[in-house]
């Protein structure tokens, strides 16, 4: 197969979505979306992040120096997608019914929606642009798993499906695990707030 040089973009590269929770000041859990994620080892298995640009999680992350990654999945899919259509700043981006609990460990917002939930500690913040573009090393501190899917006699692909998770690719595209189209960036958000503002979209996210 011939290959030819294109403008950069990963848009044929699928991503697997989480949500950051994070503590705001007074307490108050806090949640954005977030695709930028992978692995990276500490002795044991650890967490990368990018963060691009400055926004709530952020300011949220640096000050506590700990968070959450939740897994987004179909059922939580308009939820994640409100959390990263609304921006942090604005006063009224929690007024939407969330199930949340602390984190076990550290004191961090869990979505109670997703099956896994990682509690993160920062190792390290390696800034890749101006002020706040940044690139986050995360310890994990603690795991938290539906029950269901432990020591279960579920094959993978089993496992799979029924966590069916959720990714994005191409053209701000909302994909299952097995390809199955779900919506697009900002389209989803609508069914938790018809008339959300779409201050996440104005910024190009
Ligand atoms: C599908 C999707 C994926 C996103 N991934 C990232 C990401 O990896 N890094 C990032 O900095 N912002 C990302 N964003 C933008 C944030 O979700 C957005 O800035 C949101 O407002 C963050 O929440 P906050 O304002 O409460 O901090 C993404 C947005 C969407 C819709």
């Amino acid at each position: 197969m011939k290959k030819v040089s294109v403008p950069t973009t990963n848009d044929i590269c699928p991503q697997t979505l989480f949500v950051y929770g994070s503590m705001n000041e007074n307490g108050t859990p806090n949640f954005g979306l977030f695709c930028w994620f992978s692995y990276c080892w500490f002795e044991q298995l650890g967490v990368i992040c990018a963060i691009g640009g400055s926004k709530r999680t952020l300011e949220n992350i640096r000050r506590n120096g700990v968070f959450s990654a939740n897994l987004v999945t179909e059922n939580n899919l308009p939820l994640a997608d409100y959390f990263g259509t609304a921006d942090g700043r604005d006063n009224d981006k929690m007024d939407v019914s969330v199930e949340w609990e602390k984190g076990a460990v550290l004191s961090v917002p869990i979505l109670c929606s997703s099956p896994i939930s990682f509690e993160l500690e920062i190792d390290k913040e390696i800034s890749t642009g101006e002020k706040d573009e940044v690139v986050l090393l995360c310890r994990i501190r603690n795991t938290l798993k539906d029950e269901c899917f432990v020591d279960s006699s579920m094959t993978s692909e089993e496992i799979f499906k029924a966590t069916a998770a959720v990714r994005t690719c191409v053209d701000c595209d909302y994909w299952s695990w097995d390809g199955k189209y779900l919506g697009k960036w900002h389209e989803r958000a609508k069914e938790i707030k018809a008339n959300v503002e779409i201050g996440a979209a104005a910024r190009g996210n």
